[in-house]
């Protein structure tokens, strides 16, 4: 049994459920602080210059941005909202949207947020805006890994790498005069698979030394994207980032010998590696039906958190006290008319009672922030166990008046 599949924090939780009406989602930040430092420092070890940024879509709640940036972290924006939270918050980071609007480019550009641009059609775009002088191509090297896959030619993102020293030339015609390369391939990327991420650096360095040699370009900055896996299942394992550390560095050494080409400072942006375990949705059984089969009802409901409605995603549940009971197969509902509103689907729980609080955990990334109004239900609440051990709620539940707020009513 995986502890980082269940483990939660059970005073807190006991805690939060006594403070604060459920469904929530509660966050731990010792956890997500020590995530952030395990990410950082395994790769500062390798590469002092490292510069790590946080995929702010896995978690934008303002108050975990705050604790990113303190453990040193920038911001991988995907949104103008994103990027507009992070320049509030005076977090520098990179921007990476796909069809991006020209309105769009005009909110993000800045001195403190890289452009990486995902297309060669746009670099027209951002030169009529004011060309910068560092300028980024998310590339699509043509093959892609993980639950959800953002490489290869049926995925709409980024530049085909045939095309890459076009790009940085006409980028260079443009006015631009650093440059960076970024990949993002997959999200979820198997655990098992140990050498992917350094493979994926073999394959940046033969797109940086093409650059040098088509477009007499040197690239400094290397961003390989995020998509590190995460155990979600308590048999899966979890992966060891500094081993992951160690063969990029040791694919460096390689590339740079090979190819003859300047060292690039090194990025990443995680979100799931960073957040997932760091978070659980709390809920409570309010109905128990005795059908077909036997279905346990929470409060929350897919709404709250959608993946295993749109993706059959597996989350791990526990019940609180419910250590000592009995097994019996349940499948765990919501309130969405939707049959695929089922948080765990026939799956061995301890028998449960009208009023036991339920923790579906992985919910600390991609989670919240895909949340919905369908049936016309409201967002609920997020709150954070500070590291001082008090409960702290960071965003409260929209009321069903909000919902209505921007229509003419
Ligand atoms: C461009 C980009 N960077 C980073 C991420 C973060 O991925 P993950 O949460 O899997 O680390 C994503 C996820 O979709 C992404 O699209």
């Amino acid at each position: 049994m995986n502890e980082e599949v269940i483990y939660y924090p059970e005073d807190g939780v006991r805690a939060a459920v006594e403070q604060f009406d459920t469904p929530f989602f509660l966050y731990e930040e010792k956890k997500l602080r020590s995530n952030l430092q395990t990410f950082r420092d395994s790769f500062v070890k390798y590469f002092p210059d490292f510069w790590p940024l946080y995929a702010v879509k896995a978690n934008p709640n303002p108050e975990i941005l705050k604790i990113v940036a303190d453990e040193g972290f920038g911001a991988d924006c995907s949104s103008e909202s994103e990027a507009w939270i992070c320049r509030k918050l005076g977090i520098e980071g990179m921007y990476t949207g796909n069809y991006t609007t020209r309105d769009e480019f005009k909110t993000v550009m800045g001195d403190d947020m890289i452009v990486n641009l995902d297309d060669i059609s746009m670099i027209e775009t951002v030169a009529e805006l004011g060309m910068p002088e560092l300028i980024s191509f998310r590339i699509n090297p043509g093959v892609g890994n993980g639950d959800f896959v953002t490489a290869g030619p049926d995925a709409k993102y980024g530049v085909p790498f045939e095309k890459a020293s076009e790009a940085y030339k006409l980028a260079a015609e443009a006015g631009a005069k650093r440059f960076g390369i970024h990949m993002m391939t997959g999200s979820n990327v198997p655990i098992s698979e140990e050498n992917y991420f350094a493979e994926l650096v073999e394959k940046l360095f033969e797109i940086v030394a093409n650059v040098r040699d088509e477009a007499g370009i040197e690239i400094e900055l290397m961003n390989i994207g995020g998509g590190f896996g995460v155990p979600y299942k308590p048999e899966e394992e979890s992966l060891d980032m500094n081993k992951l550390a160690a063969s990029i560095r040791s694919e460096f050494d390689k590339a740079v010998e090979k190819y003859g080409v300047k060292e690039p400072r090194l990025m990443a942006e995680p979100g799931r590696w960073i957040g997932a375990n760091v978070g659980w949705l709390v809920s409570k059984v309010h109905v128990i039906k005795d059908s077909y089969k036997k279905f346990v009802g929470i409060d929350a409901s897919s709404s709250d958190m959608p993946r295993p409605s749109i993706y059959g995603a597996y989350h791990y549940a526990s019940v609180l006290d419910g250590s000592d009971r009995s097994l019996e197969e349940v499948s765990v509902v919501g309130r969405i008319c939707e049959n695929n509103d089922q948080f765990v689907k026939n799956r061995e729980l301890p028998i449960m009672e009208v009023g036991d609080v339920v923790l579906i955990h992985n919910c600390g990334a991609h989670a919240f922030v895909m949340g919905h109004n369908y049936n016309g239900r409201v967002r609920h609440a997020e709150c954070l166990l500070e590291e001082n051990g008090e409960l702290r709620m960071i965003r409260r539940a929209e009321t069903i008046k909000e919902l209505f707020q921007t229509t003419p009513l």
